[in-house]
Parts: structure tokens; sequence; C-alpha cells
């Protein structure tokens, strides 16, 4: 079977959700798998045209300063999880994990608690599917996402159906080393991935393509930790959320030059507009039920997906079961747990 209508109009929900280069050239060296997410020297201004709903870490100070410890001080580790706004609030939570991942430190000797978390600057339909913009031919993403470090810890938002647990106790040497790590992460991930890729569900999978989200962040912080000498122990499974789509051999197809500009094939960005047109934000009810038809159509009927990865396209030949949610345990690293992240 395919997906159903129902998992559809969920996963359309979770990507309304609010807040909350490449090895592909033209060389003859045999693509490797998964794709490496790309870094960059710097942050770029996003475009003006992207607003976001909500501001981008309101109570966060203006350049991510994290503030420093002392060497000796004693920091608390505590792992973050709350489900994403609608899966809280409205009836579908049970039906799917969707959840969103931070990280709290608390220093035991001033008392003081901070939250570290990576998330969209413009909502996560921003991230997963780009406007058509007139006038303007290639798909155009409003895609980064980033660091986000703030004084506070606020408990009630993570314990209530989510998690607020203790998993590891450092020095305040280590969480200054963490900070540094952090700064030159957010310099260099500057967009959000929501896909995971892989050629099907089974543990042996090849995995094509690796998300870069909120949960893959927390995943490297407790690695960098970790390689800094932390000792993690939680008295709960960690799951996290991942969203998958399936296919066979992605291939490349190129950049927004090589794919839309001036000495470009237009069948192929004509065929990649065409498959984004229906996921674009809807503005109404009969848009949203319109653009549910088209998804199921184009990516069960035509099995096809045009996944943007490292701001270029690949072409992904999907195959069953196309898309799943999943909330599965990625345990803390350990030594008997040889790193699983990258
Ligand atoms: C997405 O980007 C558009 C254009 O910048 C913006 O109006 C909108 O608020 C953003 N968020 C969502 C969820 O579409
Ligand atoms: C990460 O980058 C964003 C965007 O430039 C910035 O707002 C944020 O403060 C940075 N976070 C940290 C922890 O440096
Ligand atoms: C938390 O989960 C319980 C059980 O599923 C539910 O009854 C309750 O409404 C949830 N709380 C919130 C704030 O959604
Ligand atoms: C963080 O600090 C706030 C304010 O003092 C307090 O209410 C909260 O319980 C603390 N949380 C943790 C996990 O230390
Ligand atoms: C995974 O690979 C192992 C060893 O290659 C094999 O024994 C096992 O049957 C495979 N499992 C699946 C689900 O394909
Ligand atoms: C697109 O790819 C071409 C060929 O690999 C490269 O020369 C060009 O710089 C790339 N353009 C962008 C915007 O990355
Ligand atoms: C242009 O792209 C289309 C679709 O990918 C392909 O079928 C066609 O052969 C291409 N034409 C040329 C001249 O490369
Ligand atoms: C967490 O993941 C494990 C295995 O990956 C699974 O057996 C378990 O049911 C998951 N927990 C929840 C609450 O879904
Ligand atoms: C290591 O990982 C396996 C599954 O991936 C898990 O069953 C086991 O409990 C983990 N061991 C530790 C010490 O975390």
């Amino acid at each position: 079977m395919g997906i159903s209508w129902w998992s559809v109009a969920c996963l359309w929900l979770a990507l309304q959700r609010a807040p909350s280069a490449s090895a592909a050239s033209w060389a003859a060296t045999p693509q490797t798998w998964p794709v490496p997410y790309r870094r960059f020297d710097h942050r770029p201004e996003p475009d003006p045209f992207c607003q976001p709903v909500y501001p981008f870490c309101p109570t966060g100070s203006r350049d991510g300063e994290i503030p420093q410890m002392k060497d000796r001080d004693i920091i608390e580790v505590y792992r973050l999880q709350t489900p994403v706004w609608e899966f809280k609030y409205g009836d579908l939570l049970g039906h799917f994990h969707i959840m969103h991942d931070a990280i709290g430190f608390r220093n035991t000797l001033t008392g003081n608690n901070y939250t570290m978390e990576w998330y969209e600057l413009f909502q996560l339909g921003n991230c997963t599917f780009p406007h058509l913009r007139p006038g303007i031919e290639a798909p155009f993403w409003c895609n980064q996402g980033a660091a986000c470090f703030f004084e506070g810890i606020d408990d009630s938002h993570w314990k209530e159906n989510g998690s607020l647990v203790k998993v590891s106790e450092i020095t305040g040497a280590i969480f200054n080393k963490l900070a540094q790590w952090v700064k030159e992460d957010n310099r260099t991930g500057i967009y959000y991935e929501t896909w995971t890729v892989q050629s099907d569900p089974s543990p042996n999978a090849t995995v094509w393509f690796k998300s870069y989200d909120c949960s893959a962040f927390v995943l490297r912080a407790y690695q960098t930790l970790f390689e800094l000498g932390a000792v993690f122990k939680s008295p709960t499974q960690t799951n996290y959320t991942r969203i998958f789509l399936y296919s066979g051999e992605p291939s490349y197809l190129g950049n927004d030059t090589t794919i839309f500009g001036p000495h470009s094939n237009k069948t192929r960005g004509e065929e990649i507009t065409y498959f984004y047109f229906p996921f674009r934000p809807p503005h109404s009810v009969k848009e949203l039920i319109l653009s549910l038809l088209e998804i199921v159509d184009k990516v069960v009927l035509e099995k096809t997906f045009y996944l943007y990865f490292n701001f270029e396209y690949w072409y992904l030949p999907m195959k069953q079961p196309y898309i799943k949610i999943t909330y599965e345990e990625i345990p803390l690293p350990s030594k008997q747990n040889k790193s699983k992240v990258t």
C-alpha cells in the first residue's frame, strides 16, 4: 500500500508547524553516500523576501554570545524534547511523535540555566518547500536554520508530554569548548534539511541523504561532548523524530545556474517547478486539498521527488513505502556505541 491520505494530511500539518557542495560534481569519482552536508565559510544575510512569522531566537543575545563558565564549575546537561505545536494542541498527539529537541544546561554553582537549540529561521514549511515567485525562474528557498542559545529553561514547556531529563554532568571547561564548537557549527552549517532519504526502511538500508534539523544538531552536540570527555546516562530511551523518503539511487541534476540559467535545458527546470507548484504554502483550504491530491499523485503515482540538498537538485526515483515518520531510539554516545553520528 502507498501512503494513506491521512498520513499525507498529517505530514502536511507537520510541515506547516510554527516555532519550533557537493559530492555531485562532474568529476569521475564515484558518488559517496550519504552525500555530505555542505559546509560554508560564512552565513549569508537572508534575502529580505524571507520573513519569519515568529522572530528567530527572541530571547538570545544578539550575536549568540554564550557565557564563559569557570573551568571547575559543574554543569548539568539535560535532554529536552517537546511535541511541536500542532501535535501538542491538536488531536494528532499520539498518532505521531513529531518532536522538537534541544539541550539544557544548569550551572550547579551559580544556579543559572540555559537552553540551546537549532531550528528554522523562517519556519519548517519554508525549509521544506520553496516559493515560486513571479519573474524568478528557479524556486526560491527560505531554508536557513541556526543555533539559538538563551538563558533559562522553561521546565513546563518541555515536561508536558515531552521530556526534561538529566543525561550528563560536565565541567565548565568542557562547556566552554562546546560553546566554541557551537559557534563554528553555526557559522558553517547554514541550511535546514527536513528529509532523511534512504533505499528502504531496513536497518541495512543505504542512506542517500541525512536530515539536518534540530535533532541532528542535538546528536552532533552530544557527540562533541562525548569526544570532550562527557559521560552520558539516561534513565529513559532517547528517541527522535525523523521524516523519511524512500527511493532508488538518486541522480544529480544540478544547481540554480545549471538548471535554470540562460544556457540550461528548460525542460528539466520546468519539471522541477511543476513538481513544487502544489507544495506552495497554501492560501485556502481548497488550495490545500488540491495540493494534497497533487502530492499523492506526484510522489506515489509518478514515483518522483526532486530533493533540494546543498543548494542543488537531485532526482529521487521514489519507491514504497514512499514516506514515513518514525520516532525511534538513537542511543546516547558511549564507549560501546561508537559514533553513529557524523
Ligand atoms: C515563509 O516565507 C514567507 C515569505 O517570506 C513568509 O511570508 C512566511 O511567513 C514564511 N513562513 C511560512 C510558514 O510560510
Ligand atoms: C547562530 O546564527 C544565527 C544567525 O546568524 C544567530 O542569530 C545566532 O545568534 C547564532 N547562534 C549562536 C549560538 O551563535
Ligand atoms: C498531553 O498528553 C495527554 C495524553 O495524550 C493529553 O491528554 C494532554 O492534553 C496533553 N497535553 C497537552 C498540553 O497537549
Ligand atoms: C531553570 O531556571 C528557572 C528559573 O530559575 C527555574 O524555574 C527552572 O526550574 C530551572 N530548570 C532547570 C532544569 O534547572
Ligand atoms: C542486514 O545485513 C546483515 C549482514 O549483512 C544480514 O545478516 C541481515 O539479514 C540484513 N538485514 C536485513 C533486514 O536486510
Ligand atoms: C553551479 O554548478 C556549476 C557547475 O558545477 C558551477 O560552475 C557553478 O558555480 C554553480 N553555481 C552555483 C550558484 O553554485
Ligand atoms: C532536457 O531534459 C529533459 C528532461 O530531463 C531530457 O529528457 C532531455 O533529453 C534534455 N534535453 C537535452 C538536449 O539534454
Ligand atoms: C523508541 O524507540 C524504540 C526502538 O527504536 C521503540 O521500541 C519504542 O517504542 C520507541 N518509544 C516510543 C515512545 O515510541
Ligand atoms: C548501544 O546501542 C544498542 C542499539 O543500537 C543498544 O541496544 C544498547 O543499549 C546501547 N548501549 C549503550 C551502552 O548505550
